[in-house]
């Protein structure tokens, strides 16, 4: 059995992929410093898995702690998680952004090199592609200008990643570009964890419904859209959890690579739309109002699938309308704890 190291499994995607990985005769081994999660997804991961993993409370950017965890662990891959991820947050603070998103990759990489571990799976985002010529937007569309320091740690974090696989001939490596995901682990025992305001559409809408807040805000609804509202494609959290599976599988058959993979529905919702489907579904209600276009907001993008299905024979399984339940059924969970 390959045991994977999976920085930032803790997290909202890690979590997930860990009990993928474990469903796959994988052992994760999680890595986490614990700033953006906490011990209720540990215990969550417990009840769902009957046991609990393996887990160090360790930074990515401390290059003698991580050496520790790779002597101990002697991985055969990565699975590279651990990142910030708030682009507004970013903006205000983009030396925390960098040192945390640059830093911890190279630490990574240098110690893939030093224990001669191969097979990295990287979590990128359609964050690189902006607003793009194109849709749905494919792997070959150039990158544009990023609109944030968050989005600029990914796109430098791929070329620092392309770069090393150039020079270094066994290594291999997939860039996964995740659209938006959303949803919780049926259960409802793992989830996204929310601190502070969300910034991100459903955890606003599902606090929204709870009673958290009083109100969601669409932000703008004069975009060239069908009813105006900005568009994206939203990726039960599940699915991509699976895809990162795939992804090991995939890479132990081949040799020197570096290959982008989008990861999404292949299809676009409205704003609109994901309000509307979380309540028809769940049949509660969410009180929002119309307010101003959010700075830096593409006004549309989802993926060209074709290649991820190809070659990594992955695809959806989940639909929207299970994501929004499985959200709803999350929160209900959080409330309730
Ligand atoms: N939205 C609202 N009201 C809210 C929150 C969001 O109307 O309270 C809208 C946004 O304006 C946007 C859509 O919902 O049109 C989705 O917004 P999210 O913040 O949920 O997601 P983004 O597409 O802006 O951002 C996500 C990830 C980023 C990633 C980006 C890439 O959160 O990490 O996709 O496009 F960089």
């Amino acid at each position: 059995m390959k045991k994977v190291l999976v920085t930032g499994g803790a997290g909202y995607i890690g979590c997930h992929t860990v009990v993928e990985l474990l469903n796959h005769d994988f052992i994760p081994i999680i890595i986490d410093n614990f700033s953006n999660t906490d011990e209720r997804i540990l215990q969550g991961l417990e009840e769902i898995l009957g046991f609990m993993p393996i887990v160090y409370r360790t930074d990515c950017t401390d290059y003698k702690a991580m050496h520790e965890v790779f002597s101990l662990e002697k991985p055969d891959a990565v699975i590279h998680f651990a990142a910030f991820k708030a682009v507004g947050e970013s903006t205000a603070h983009p030396l925390k952004y960098y040192h945390n998103n640059i830093d911890s990759l190279l630490v990574v990489l240098r110690l893939m090199d030093e224990f001669n571990v191969n097979e990295l799976v990287f979590s990128s985002s359609c964050t690189v592609y902006g607003q793009p010529a194109m849709l749905p937007v494919n792997e070959n569309c150039p990158p544009q200008q990023a609109t944030s320091p968050y989005g600029y740690s990914k796109q430098v974090s791929e070329q620092i990643i392309i770069d090393t696989c150039a020079a270094r001939p066994q290594l291999k490596c997939t860039l996964l570009r995740y659209f938006n995901p959303i949803g919780a682990h049926p259960s409802a025992l793992i989830g996204e964890l929310p601190y502070g305001i969300p910034n991100n559409l459903v955890p606003y809408i599902t606090q929204t419904a709870a009673g958290i807040r009083e109100k969601l805000t669409i932000h703008g609804n004069d975009y060239s859209t069908n009813d105006g509202t900005c568009i994206r494609d939203y990726i039960h959290v599940c699915d991509l959890a699976a895809a990162h599976v795939k992804a090991l599988e995939w890479l132990s058959g081949q040799s020197n690579v570096c290959e982008a993979f989008n990861l999404g529905q292949g299809k676009g919702n409205s704003v609109k739309e994901v309000v509307d489907t979380f309540v028809r579904v769940n049949n509660v209600a969410v009180n929002i109002e119309i307010g101003p276009r959010r700075s830096g907001d593409v006004e549309q993008v989802y993926a060209d699938v074709s290649k991820v299905k190809n070659a990594l024979h992955w695809q959806t399984e989940r639909s929207l309308d299970e994501a929004l339940k499985d959200a709803w059924k999350w929160q209900r969970h959080l409330t309730q704890a």
